[in-house]
């Protein structure tokens, strides 16, 4: 029987969101219904409601979620009625040529839920990266769903959804960091803070966060940053190269996704180092580098696509050790709020108040 909750839905470009009743369907072969505990509130939400990502209105928002399955389909293997899982965006196909190359990340046929959730008028919602969270249940493809230990508190573990797991993985997947490595983070956000984690679940010696907010400063200094450079006041490349005796850190991964911060990435690693750009460039975005820069640096030059994880691989273990206290989740939920508290939490996300505003239902 298909089921009325209540979800935080946009219903046109830059119109306040507000919480309607939307119907979520039994779920057919392939897919399951969740019931949402958590769901943090991301940038992306709120690219989709400014008509950024999409135009296909009204949206269904929210993305970074845990929850409980509640039931599924015929044929779903993946997990079963009672699993506390971490929603995920990327459900790879394990057929295509990536998939078969033994790089799923970068799967070109991911999936989602063949049917629709609608408004109560049956009006088809689209859901926020084919997931639409900030609602009492969702219906999602079984297997954007990855099974974690249930002891795991939901505001945290949803987090693994989309940004935390995009700056995890850019120092763990993607920028391969290791044990005694001296590490810059560019952007000390949600996603740069990840990757300060990472950097340091990973052995780094040496981390160094970079942003031009000290509040940020302070947040990366707590969580693992051992140097600290507010590029306002100081040219963060120059000042990585003193922090290393001239040389440049063996990994940089950028956070912010503007020209100037991919440049000073460019510039701050060491001569065989890696560049790690997991920050999202909008599409007018260009940079122009002198060829015998790139030449006669080597090193590498990577982007990262939501962290190179893969949720089967990488949620189960990161939530283990987030249960050993190695990996403060916690640290990130800068403040947990009530479903209709999602307008106010995009204006507080944009003035940088917050690392992550997480519904819980
Ligand atoms: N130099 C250094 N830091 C900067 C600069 C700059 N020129 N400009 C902005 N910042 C800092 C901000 O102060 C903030 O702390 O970058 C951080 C960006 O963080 P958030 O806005 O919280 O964004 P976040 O969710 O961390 O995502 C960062 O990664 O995955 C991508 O799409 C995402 O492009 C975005 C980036
Ligand atoms: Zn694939
Ligand atoms: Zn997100």
């Amino acid at each position: 029987m298909a089921q009325e909750v209540r979800g935080v839905v946009s219903r046109e470009k830059d119109a306040p969101v507000a919480v309607e009743t939307i119907v979520v369907p039994d779920p057919g072969p392939g897919e399951a219904v969740v019931r949402v505990q958590a769901c943090g509130v991301c940038h992306t939400d709120l690219h989709y409601k400014q008509g950024g990502i999409s135009d296909t209105y009204p949206f269904l928002l929210g993305h970074e979620a845990a929850g409980v399955v509640e039931s599924v389909g015929a044929g779903v293997t993946e997990v079963e009625p009672g699993d506390f899982v971490v929603l995920n965006w990327r459900a790879v196909c394990g057929q295509c040529r990536a998939c078969r190359r033994g790089r799923p990340w970068y799967c070109f046929d991911t999936h989602n839920a063949a049917q629709p959730m609608t408004l109560a008028d049956g009006t088809p919602l689209s859901p926020a990266l084919g997931i639409g969270a900030f609602a009492e249940k969702t219906l999602v493809a079984a297997g954007q769903c990855t099974k974690v230990d249930r002891r795991a508190a939901p505001a945290a573990a949803g987090l693994l959804g989309c940004g935390v797991m995009a700056g995890l993985g850019a120092a763990l997947n993607t920028g391969g960091v290791g044990r005694g490595d001296t590490v810059a983070v560019i952007g000390c956000g949600g996603v740069g803070t990840a990757a300060v984690m990472g950097a340091r679940l990973a052995g780094a010696a040496r981390i160094i966060a970079v942003d031009i907010d000290q509040r940020k400063l302070d947040t990366a200094a707590r969580l693992g940053a051992t140097h600290t450079v507010d590029s306002r006041a100081t040219d963060p490349v120059a000042a990585i190269q003193e922090l290393t005796g001239g040389f440049g850190a063996d990994v940089v991964i950028e956070a912010v996704g503007r020209p100037e911060t991919y440049r000073q990435a460019f510039y701050a690693r060491d001569l065989a180092g890696t560049v790690v750009l997991v920050g999202v460039p909008t599409p007018d975005m260009t940079l122009e580098l002198p060829l015998l820069d790139v030449f006669g640096r080597g090193g590498a030059l990577k982007s990262s696509w939501y962290g190179d994880c893969l949720p089967s691989r990488d949620f189960p273990m990161l939530i283990d050790l987030y249960l050993q206290d190695r990996l403060d989740l916690d640290a990130f939920v800068s403040e947990t709020i009530a479903l209709d508290e999602v307008e106010a939490a995009f204006e507080r996300m944009h003035h940088g108040d917050v690392l992550r505003s997480v519904v819980l239902l």
